[in-house]
């Protein structure tokens, strides 16, 4: 068994998905572990993306990040990390995220994709201490 860090993003909360999300989740068979809704300052965002920094949208993606609350959660289970992935569809909504997926069916633009998941498990550690540190 294996935690991931999840985010429905500001866009996914405002648009009211924060339901289906975690439907897809327990659907899947994955445990919440954590969770908490909650605005992001921008110190926050920026650890979480730092990986993108330098990048010709980190700019945006911070701003929308920390533009609205959004619902972090830290979910359980057998090949949690690859499974939520898979759940979430590829980072283009349209280009690379099939229907039957969260971005696939709920999105169209690369920013605004609904969903974060860790991408591996190193991204996965350090991603959960830096939203739910005391977990
Ligand atoms: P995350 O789970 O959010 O990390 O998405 P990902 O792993 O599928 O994609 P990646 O880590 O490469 O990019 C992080 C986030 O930056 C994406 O989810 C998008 O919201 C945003 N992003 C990535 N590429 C672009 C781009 O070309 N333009 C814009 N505007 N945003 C982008
Ligand atoms: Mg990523």
């Amino acid at each position: 068994s294996e935690r991931t860090l999840v985010l429905v993003k500001p866009d996914g909360v405002a648009r009211g998905l924060v339901g289906e999300v975690i439907a897809r989740i327990e659907r899947k068979g994955l445990k919440l572990a954590a969770l908490e809704l909650r605005t992001a300052d921008r110190a926050t965002a920026e650890q979480h993306y730092a990986e993108h920094d330098g990048k010709p949208f980190y700019g945006d993606l911070v701003d929308f990040i920390t533009g609205g609350p959004l619902v972090a959660l830290v979910v359980e289970g057998v090949r949690a990390i690859p499974a939520f992935r898979q759940l979430a569809g590829g980072t283009d909504p349209v280009e690379k995220a099939t229907p039957g997926t969260i971005r696939g069916d709920f999105g169209t633009e690369v920013q605004y994709n609904l969903v974060h998941g860790s991408d591996s498990a190193e991204s996965a550690e350090r991603e959960i201490k830096i939203w739910f540190p005391n977990l």
